[in-house]
């Protein structure tokens, strides 16, 4: 696509980066909810990738650290959350080219999978799956129809695994 390239967040981007979760959602939970991401263990500098178009910030994508929580232990695994482009540039693919880069890169650090809670249409044309094909539970208070993942690393999820995820995110979901 062209004029859209995708880098990770820089600290004077966040203003910028507000800007468009205010403008796609409604509300600011998702600008708080970033905002102490940030100040957590589990935000990750390199996944927090912003969308510029003609040097301007028009989308951004985050993935934090949460818990894959099953009988017998656990492991750090990603959650997508949130993802936002600004309205005027929308089906443009640059939701697409933000995911795709994040992936990417969550391989390249040796992520084992992605977790997003969220529109299931969007999520699967992407390479997500039904949490339910592994039988996953989150922590989340959300329909498990709502609820996707990606293996980045085969059978990193197993089968009936609990996704846990950091209390903050119940002031979104
Ligand atoms: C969802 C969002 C990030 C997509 O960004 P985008 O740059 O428009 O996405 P792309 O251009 O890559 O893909 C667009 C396609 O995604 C699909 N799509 C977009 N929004 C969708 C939704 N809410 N549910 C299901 N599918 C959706 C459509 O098939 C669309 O295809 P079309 O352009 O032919 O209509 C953007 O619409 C947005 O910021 N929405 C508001 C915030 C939000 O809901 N964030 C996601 C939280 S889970």
């Amino acid at each position: 696509m062209d004029q859209i390239t995708v880098r990770s967040e820089h600290a004077d981007d966040i203003k910028a980066i507000d800007v468009v979760h205010l403008s796609a959602f409604e509300g600011d939970d998702e600008v708080g909810l970033i905002e102490q991401l940030r100040q957590s263990s589990n935000y990750i500098p390199e996944l927090s990738l912003v969308a510029e178009f003609n040097k301007r910030i028009v989308g951004h994508i985050l993935l934090t650290r949460v818990r894959l929580q099953n009988e017998r232990d656990g492991v750090d695994i990603l959650a997508l959350a949130p993802m936002a482009v600004v309205p005027s540039q929308s089906h443009r693919g640059i939701g697409t080219e933000l995911v795709e880069h994040a992936i990417n890169k969550a391989k390249e650090l040796g992520y084992g999978a992605v977790v997003v809670a969220g529109h299931p249409d969007y999520y699967h044309r992407l390479g997500f799956k039904p949490a339910s094909d592994w039988d996953l539970h989150c922590s989340l208070p959300i329909s498990l129809d709502l609820f996707s993942a990606m293996e980045l690393t085969d059978n990193t999820l197993g089968k009936g695994s609990n996704i846990i995820y950091p209390s903050i995110f119940t002031q979104v979901y």
